[in-house]
């Protein structure tokens, strides 16, 4: 939900400004900006309304060169996707220019007051009461300072030494900033006046620093940085960062100064380009095998049978003492929860409660002790599931998270967890993501369920199988052409159902949501059978359910719904098993995926329903990566 980047050292910025957002694109794309700034006091800044091709259009007619420069690509959240709207903020008489990720809740007042004081507004932002405050603190820290100077009259000064612009002011007009602010926000801050200097600040949007020879970058996160430097410092909330191109400082809100953890950044360039793929989504859909075996790696033991995690941080007594289960997350990852809900009830017995995080937030759960929570996000940034998080941390529960983003707020803030080690994921509909998180909480249900009921049999069972399942997601990758004939077929329809039972039933909710969110078709998920109370209504001619009826426990039931359908004259795509199913006897369409154990269901039969999507959107003319109105990690309320 946004994306900024800066750059403050020896070179030209701007390559390195553009190319950042078009890294962070994935986090916003309705307008972007930048300002660089260069010696002699000079500031440039370029906005535009569209995608970053727009802004980088009228790069040309108005050029910008700077070593020192921030950057912005915005996911409107007060006001239209505008030009004026556009980031970078000025604030004053153009003496502070401001990038900011997050929402500031109280802006309507501070605007108010600011207008009273004679500032005027250019934009229906929020952010821009930040520029405009930054610049009357910045006014007042100036004249304070002019009048202790002629009160002290150093004349004993040395020339050179007053040549040097202190920062200080500067400093003090961002930290006195920021207690005015209610809400959250990611900042990067320029002034003119010191054209060396980059302050950034943190509250509850991501921000990190990559640390280069006499340079320093500012991002939203590591991926601008990737190829730049190997070296980043994460920035912590309620944290202001001062970069120059030899310095940086980190100023804690309650403790000073504190050293800057530099961490090594082990991405490649390959794990944030499309290599080959026309869509970063479509090379995540094939990435799954391998993504999979990461998530699993080093984690499952056939000598205890069991799975085995590093970062859980509670001790055996508390993990023995788990009564009950929250999962918690949004979109995608709640549906993953949903799954992990089948799975510890079924392996491990611990009742499972799986709670939106928007919802669990404001609400009153009554929760025993002996509650678990975990916050299931894939960016580990969204700001419903930290804030549920940090409630039920409130509220004295244990909690943990399972992230794919490492050192991401939510991660830092369960104090424990699971990463799924997925790499990055940048197309904006979760795909290999929601796998991973299925298999971490395949493994998780296996450890409760050894330290409770299942025998060592019964876990060596458990492990064979996810041992096995990366080379049925390769199997099941291979239905593409297939998916893609019957995309084509399909593709012109406007309405669609997604029917599953028990541990398919997420996996009906989940694809429907890959088609709505890229291809804006209206795409219901439905447990099948629940199906003839109401959904059953739409089904016409014109009106596709796609059932997913693998072998396993409930098949001879879905294929009773399936007979319902097809009774009132609605087309079915069946997604079953090898070995001659008769679900191919009465669909009209049928996809064949492997045979797995139905706790392994949801992750397989994911696959060809990530690809009807994707076929779908892409012969509507759809940009798959980028689908309107939607950003990849959601940091607003
Ligand atoms: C998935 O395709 C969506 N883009 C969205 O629902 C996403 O899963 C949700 O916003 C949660 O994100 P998170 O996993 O990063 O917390």
């Amino acid at each position: 939900m946004c994306g900024i980047v800066g750059y403050v050292g020896q070179r030209d910025c701007v390559e390195f400004l553009v190319q950042g957002l078009r890294r962070l694109e994935y986090r916003g794309y309705d307008s972007s900006g930048l300002a660089v700034l260069s010696t002699p006091v000079q500031m440039t800044v370029v906005k535009a309304a569209g995608r970053i091709d727009q802004m980088v259009k009228r790069l040309t007619t108005q050029p910008a060169r700077g070593s020192t420069g921030i950057a912005h690509t915005r996911w409107a959240t007060h006001g239209p996707a505008t030009d004026e709207n556009a980031h970078p903020h000025l604030g004053g008489n153009s003496t502070v220019a401001v990038c900011h990720n997050g929402v500031i809740e109280n802006f309507r007042p501070l605007r108010e007051r600011l207008e009273a004081l004679g500032y005027r507004f250019r934009s229906a932002t929020d952010t821009e009461v930040i520029a405009h405050l930054i610049a009357n603190q910045l006014e007042k820290e100036l004249a304070d300072r002019a009048t202790l100077d002629s009160a002290t009259l150093d004349s004993t000064a040395d020339q050179a030494e007053s040549d040097l612009v202190d920062i200080e002011p500067y400093v003090e007009a961002v930290r006195a900033t920021l207690p005015l602010l209610r809400g959250t926000y990611g900042l990067a801050v320029v002034f003119p006046a010191v054209p060396d200097l980059i302050i950034a600040a943190k509250l509850g949007s991501p921000l990190v620093v990559g640390v280069g020879e006499h340079e320093h970058f500012l991002a939203s996160d590591a991926s601008p940085l990737v190829g730049r430097v190997n070296k980043i410092v994460d920035i912590d909330d309620h944290e202001m960062v001062i970069l120059r191109p030899d310095s940086l400082r980190v100023i804690t809100r309650d403790h000073g100064d504190r050293t800057a953890d530099v961490r090594t950044l082990d991405l490649q360039a390959t794990d944030v380009d499309k290599a080959g793929f026309e869509h970063f989504m479509l090379k995540e859909i094939h990435e799954q095998p391998e993504t999979l075996r990461n998530t699993m790696r080093g984690r499952l033991s056939l000598e205890d049978a069991t799975a085995h995690f590093g970062g859980l941080n509670l001790t055996p007594n508390q993990l023995r003492s788990v009564r009950r289960i929250v999962l918690t997350g949004c979109g995608t990852s709640w549906h993953a929860g949903l799954v992990g809900e089948y799975l510890i009830e079924e392996f491990a017995r611990i009742p499972v409660e799986v709670e939106y995080a928007s919802e669990l937030r404001y609400r009153n759960p009554p929760l025993d002790e002996g509650t678990l929570v975990f916050a299931i996000t894939q960016s580990g940034e969204t700001a419903d599931t930290l804030a549920a998080l940090r409630e039920m941390k409130r509220m004295g529960h244990m909690t943990l998270a399972i992230s794919n983003v490492v050192g991401s707020s939510i991660a830092k803030e369960a104090g424990g967890g699971i990463y799924l080690h997925a790499g990055p994921e940048i197309g904006v509909a979760s795909t290999k993501a929601f796998t991973s998180q299925c298999v971490a909480l395949s493994m998780l249900a296996l450890y409760f369920g050894r330290m409770r009921h299942l025998s060592h049999a019964q876990g060596t069972r458990i492990i064979e199988h996810l041992q096995a399942l990366p080379g049925h997601v390769e199997q099941a990758l291979k239905t593409d052409a297939d998916v893609r004939r019957i995309a084509a077929k399909y593709a012109d329809c406007r309405t669609f159902l997604y029917l599953g039972r028990q541990f398919n039933f997420p996996t009906a909710l989940e694809g429907a949501l890959k088609l709505k969110e890229i291809s804006y078709l209206h795409a219901e998920g439905y447990p099948a059978a629940e199906m003839k109370h109401g959904p059953i209504a739409l089904v016409d001619e014109q009106t596709p359910s796609v059932f997913l009826v693998p072998h396993g426990a409930v098949f001879d039931k879905v294929m009773s719904n399936m007979e319902e359908i097809k009774a009132r004259g609605g087309p079915v795509i069946a997604i079953t098993c090898e070995g001659g199913s008769r679900a191919a006897d009465l669909a009209d369409d049928v996809i064949v995926i492997p045979t797995v154990e139905d706790f392994l269901q949801p992750i397989v039969s994911i696959i060809p329903l990530q690809l009807l999507a994707y076929h779908i959107a892409v012969l509507r003319g759809c940009d798959v990566d980028k689908p309107r109105n939607l950003a990849k990690s959601v940091t607003v309320e």
